[in-house]
């Protein structure tokens, strides 16, 4: 499975540090973007690709075509190819949790073939997928025409979908993003274990109505299984204990549990452990998405993804959407040092994908050490953070054209809006480009100077002006242009981050599959929570855990 040479490995990094390090032959620096725009007006078919309704530019970036191969070579060196045919046949590439990685079984045609599991016959992935998908389907179309109805039998109106991280996020963004004034149920998601989300949930609820999704792949999430509970008496109160079940669905892998949480099996939506958390609005975890929007949407998704991974998995490499995408972040992070990544989508629908890709990147990228437990040698994930444009250019935009480090940064564009108002639909787009090409043209001070000159400013002013107006300029971005939005073209641009994702852990030679961090946090919540009623155990903590503790144990009057 692990076909990368480390001599290969090390010498195309070598290669690129290079690259990165000294000037190009014209004498520009590796990380300026204006001269090759000037060299080259060509640029942005040269550096730009397409796949299925999506157009990368990656123009805008500091890649030339020296960097693209030494790039390509590090990919191969790394055996990216491989890895992803490994996962594709569903080996265990997640090591430290000895599961495949098979999501995109979640979004395969039925005619497939997805096996897995280490014994022969290996199981048929594929098959287990759609009796699923078919369940869902039955019961999102039971549900919208009234053959599901609640305990005093009317019909539902509302879904609250109770789950967190990935049991949330992925579903949460693609509902707001495909919702319409014409869709069939209205669908609310509670995540936090703060009371006040549901207490700012439940005013806009009617038990009686009120559908409850209880979404986790484990099934033992302190927050998940919290929420749940209240949400359960809430609906008892309502429909009496006797009926409560009618309102209960449960999505996880975990059935044991879902049984000892009451619910019936036939409203439990299963799926596998070979499906990460961070990838599993796919699978059942969807079945929110697919009543807010429709089954017909839903699936129309699936497919946006499908398209994506046949797309990934044969396209050859100096055109595959993923590995380039990979390719210029690992430029960017590796060789270039800028440590984040901004997304800004211009489209308010897609305001939660920013924080779904957060999930994504960190969660699979924020690793120290590499598939074999050792140090790994190069910076692995970046920080990742964005909001919808406009609204960033007014918030931290100003950072990102003056700070100090650059930001790398992707902008997703819309070309054709869902709303009748082209005014603002061109100022949005103009807005979108604008921002990227001021990040890589910047100011200079030749042209501010003559800028303040023809305002009439004294000679004194424009010197004291000068160093605070000008933009450096040779900022990266790249841009990701779709035709429409849609639950086609959604379902292309989240799979093509997921393989982006891939193609960059593939690099660095880490799990992107695991989170064993974020179980140390969960641990110690459990350590502390009978000290919120009891006091802090004697030198069970540090200092301040103990103070803060006990301050807390205080201002509540205890
Ligand atoms: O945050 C850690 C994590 O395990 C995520 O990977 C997952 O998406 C989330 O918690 C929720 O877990 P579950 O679906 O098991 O409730």
């Amino acid at each position: 499975m692990d076909e990368s040479q480390p001599d290969a490995l090390a010498e195309a990094w070598a290669a690129l540090d290079v690259l990165a390090q000294a000037p190009r032959p014209d004498g520009s620096a590796p990380g300026s973007i204006r001269p090759l725009f000037a060299a080259a007006p060509d640029r942005f078919t040269r550096f730009s690709a397409r796949a299925g309704d999506i157009l990368l530019d990656y123009s805008k970036t500091a890649i030339t075509e020296g960097v693209l191969a030494a790039l390509l070579d590090l990919a191969r060196a790394a055996d990216v190819e491989g890895r992803r045919d490994a996962m594709a046949t569903g080996l265990p590439i997640n090591v430290t949790e000895r599961r495949a990685v098979l999501h995109m079984a979640l979004r395969a045609p039925r005619d497939a073939v997805f096996k897995t599991g280490p014994g022969e016959p290996r199981e048929d992935a594929t098959a287990e997928v759609h009796a699923v998908l078919d369940r869902m389907r039955d019961f999102t179309r039971a549900v919208h025409d009234g053959t599901l109805r609640g305990g005093t039998g009317l019909t539902f109106t509302d879904v609250v979908n109770i789950g967190i991280g990935g049991s949330d996020l992925g579903p949460a963004m693609v509902t707001r993003a495909l919702r319409t004034a014409h869709s069939p149920m209205r669908a609310h998601y509670l995540s936090n274990v703060d009371g006040h989300a549901w207490e700012a949930l439940r005013p806009h609820l009617d038990a009686a109505r009120t559908l409850v999704l209880v979404a986790s792949k484990t099934f033992t999430t302190q927050e998940t299984m919290t929420n749940a509970a209240l949400l359960r008496d809430w609906v008892a109160g309502a429909v009496g204990a006797d009926k409560v079940g009618r309102h209960f669905v449960a999505l996880s892998t975990n059935l044991q549990a879902t049984a000892a949480f009451g619910i019936p099996d036939g409203q439990v939506f299963g799926f596998r452990d070979w499906v990460g958390g961070r990838y599993s609005l796919w699978s059942s975890i969807g079945l929110s998405t697919a009543l807010a929007i429709g089954w017909d949407g839903f699936a129309q998704l699936l497919a946006g993804a499908r398209r994506m991974d046949e797309h990934f998995l044969t396209a050859p490499p100096d055109q595959n959407l993923p590995v380039l995408l990979g390719l210029v972040g690992i430029w960017n992070h590796n060789l270039l040092g800028y440590p984040t990544l901004c997304v800004l989508p211009y489209d308010e629908r897609l305001a939660r994908f920013p924080a779904h890709l957060q999930q994504l990147e960190m969660e699979s990228l924020g690793k120290r050490v590499t598939l074999t437990g050792a140090p790994a040698a190069h910076e692995t994930g970046p920080v990742v953070f964005g909001e919808p444009g406009t609204n960033a250019q007014h918030s931290f935009m100003q950072l990102v054209h003056q700070g100090t480090t650059p930001v790398p940064v992707d902008f997703v564009l819309i070309a054709n809006p869902d709303h009748g108002h082209p005014d603002s639909h061109r100022k949005l787009l103009a807005n979108g480009l604008a921002q990227a090409e001021a990040l890589m043209r910047g100011r200079t001070a030749d042209e501010i100077e003559a800028e303040m000159r023809a305002e009439g400013l004294a000679q004194t002013e424009v010197a004291r002006l000068l160093p605070h107006r000008v933009c450096p300029g040779d900022r990266p971005s790249n841009t990701i242009l779709l035709p429409h939005l849609d639950p086609g073209t959604l379902g292309q641009l989240i799979a093509l981050y997921e393989h982006k994702v891939f193609v960059q852990g593939a690099v660095w030679g880490i799990n992107a599959f695991d989170q064993w961090g974020v179980e140390l946090g969960k641990q110690l919540a459990g350590a502390i929570l009978p000290e919120l009623v009891h006091g802090p155990t004697p030198g069970a903590h540090d200092s301040s855990t103990t103070g803060l503790l006990e301050e807390i144990l205080r201002l509540q009057g205890n």
